[in-house]
């Protein structure tokens, strides 16, 4: 029983996983019979047939592949531009990917629905044929599990380029198994990611899932079959510290390698504070690098990406674009390898397809114009850069150190001893002590650091960029500038008086 110290007490950590982080690489045995259990676990994984699975990608033309797209954006130092779309009739879904690449995407994905995600694939049935037999999407995203792999190999039959699946999921096994097996080159989700989707999986469980995809990968890639993996690094739908990004999505690329993938993007969340998030994607790319050497894993190629504004989103057009433009310049100026694409709609919901092609056209459109320019190099930004780095590495290093050198426990008991903290997400094995706040220049820093292993130092520096914000703000470094941060920068300019904020 790990105690998690906290107050004079501390408390002890509810139950611990059942299926705990694997130490290494899966073994061959150990793969294999999970394998049979998670095709068994619905009866279209039975379609998911390795052998033919290898064929099938074989057989398909180079133009489809992932990791070259992620080589050549960085040798141009030009953002993939990447739209998200899912509904629940392949048809109608066929067509909006094939509107998209006509308007500019470079990576067509394919977004799971929630039963998907949430492994209620009985539920998502009932869900899939209605829709069907309404005419309309019940499903927000493409139920892939219950179309199974055979159905699914449509997607990359149709399409001229590389698909890719995205899923924020503790628990994506069968889905992605059955997405590889259809042709896809890529796939979203990874293990800190996941945090924000789950409330009762201990982390060790989800931890050892992704291990099992990861392994999946590997399986292929000693086939002779190269695929790529995209990892985000916990986006809760606010303000994320970066150096906390950094962290996560250098453990799950290490996580990664380990199982074999050799091909991943990293992907950031868009604070929208130009210089801070060019400083985390140039940091990001220069950690990975190097904890990947460090491990013996030089061949892994890993680039960083950006995800537009993960926050809330204005419903006015004009408003919205203004987010989704910088998201583009920001991703271009800091040379990141791809930029995912928000929409006009998504303070509604779902976007539709009009809404989806005109952000991906603008978004092509920034990208394009902001080409060969990169944010100026400045001492502000190399002091943002450091900071980041910093921070980065005093969690990194504190958490290698646990689990007895094996990097899938070490980061179970850093959530446990809250080393790792996730600000508000509610995940049970989350220690959520940690909050995130922007400071009186808009970057993001910590308000609380909990548990997190920062140096005096650290700790002085973000504590006097808050109180610096809450000194011109006339108000307390408390929680009320956290529940300013949600939307302010994306709606109307934000009432000062922050008591009235709050208690609206
Ligand atoms: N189609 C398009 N975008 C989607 N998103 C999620 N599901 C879909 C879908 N089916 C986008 C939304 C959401 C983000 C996580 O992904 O913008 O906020």
């Amino acid at each position: 029983m790990i105690i998690i110290p906290f107050g004079k007490e501390g408390y002890a950590v509810p139950k611990p996983a059942l299926r705990p982080a694997a130490r290494d690489r899966l073994t061959e045995e150990e793969f294999f019979t999970e394998r049979a259990g998670v095709l068994a676990s619905w009866p279209t994984g039975q379609e998911a047939d390795l052998d033919e699975a290898v064929a099938w990608h074989r057989a398909l033309p180079e133009a489809k592949a992932a990791p070259p797209l992620f080589r050549r954006a960085r040798q141009l130092a030009r953002p993939l531009v990447y739209p998200r779309t899912g509904v629940a009739s392949l048809a109608r879904h066929l067509d909006d990917v094939q509107q998209l690449y006509q308007a500019g995407a470079e990576l067509l994905c394919t977004h799971a629905d929630s039963y998907t995600r949430t492994r209620r694939f009985e539920e998502g049935q009932r869900a899939l044929e209605e829709s069907l037999r309404r005419d309309v999407s019940l499903l927000n995203g493409v139920p892939v599990v219950n179309y199974g792999a055979r159905k699914m190999r449509e997607v990359a039959a149709v399409t001229p380029i590389a698909n890719q699946f995205r899923q924020g999921t503790p628990e994506g096994r069968l889905a992605s198994e059955t997405v590889y097996a259809a042709g896809y080159r890529s796939m979203l989700g990874g293990i800190l990611g996941s945090v924000p989707h789950m409330r009762d999986m201990p982390i060790g469980e989800c931890i050892r899932n992704w291990q099992y995809v990861d392994r999946l990968v590997g399986e292929y890639e000693s086939r002779g079959v190269s695929l790529h993996r995209e990892y985000y690094g916990a986006l809760m739908g606010m303000v994320m510290p970066p150096s906390l990004m950094c962290t996560c999505l250098v453990l799950d690329a290490l996580l990664a390698a380990q199982q074999g993938v050799r091909h991943l993007s990293l992907g950031l969340n868009n604070n929208l504070h130009l210089r801070q998030d060019v400083a985390a994607i140039k940091v990001l790319d220069r950690l990975v690098r190097e904890y990947l050497d460090r491990y013996g894993f030089t061949e892994v190629e890993a680039t960083p990406v950006l995800h537009m504004w993960m926050g809330p989103f204005p419903p006015e057009p004009a408003k919205a674009y203004s987010l989704i433009t910088l998201g583009a310049f920001t991703a271009a100026y800091a040379g990141a390898a791809g930029v995912i694409v928000k929409t006009a709609d998504e303070a509604i919901g779902c976007p539709s397809t009009e809404a989806n092609v005109a952000a991906t056209r603008l978004t092509r459109a920034c990208v394009e114009v902001a080409a060969g320019q990169h944010y100026p190099d400045s001492a502000a930004l190399a002091a943002e850069m450091d900071q980041i780095e910093v921070e980065a590495r005093q969690i990194l290093e504190a958490t290698l150190r646990l689990g007895d050198g094996a990097i899938g426990p070490a980061i179970e008991e850093a959530f446990a001893i809250g080393y790792i903290d996730i600000p508000l997400a509610p995940a049970k094995c989350n220690a959520g002590r940690a909050i995130s706040v922007r400071d009186s220049d808009g970057a993001v820093r910590y308000l609380d650091c909990g548990n997190i292993p920062f140096s005096d130092e650290v700790k002085r520096f973000n504590a006097e960029r808050v109180r610096a914000r809450a000194t011109a703000w006339h108000a307390e470094a408390s929680y009320k500038l956290v529940l300013h941060d949600f939307s302010a920068k994306a709606f109307e300019a934000p009432p000062l008086d922050l008591e009235v904020a709050s208690s609206g």
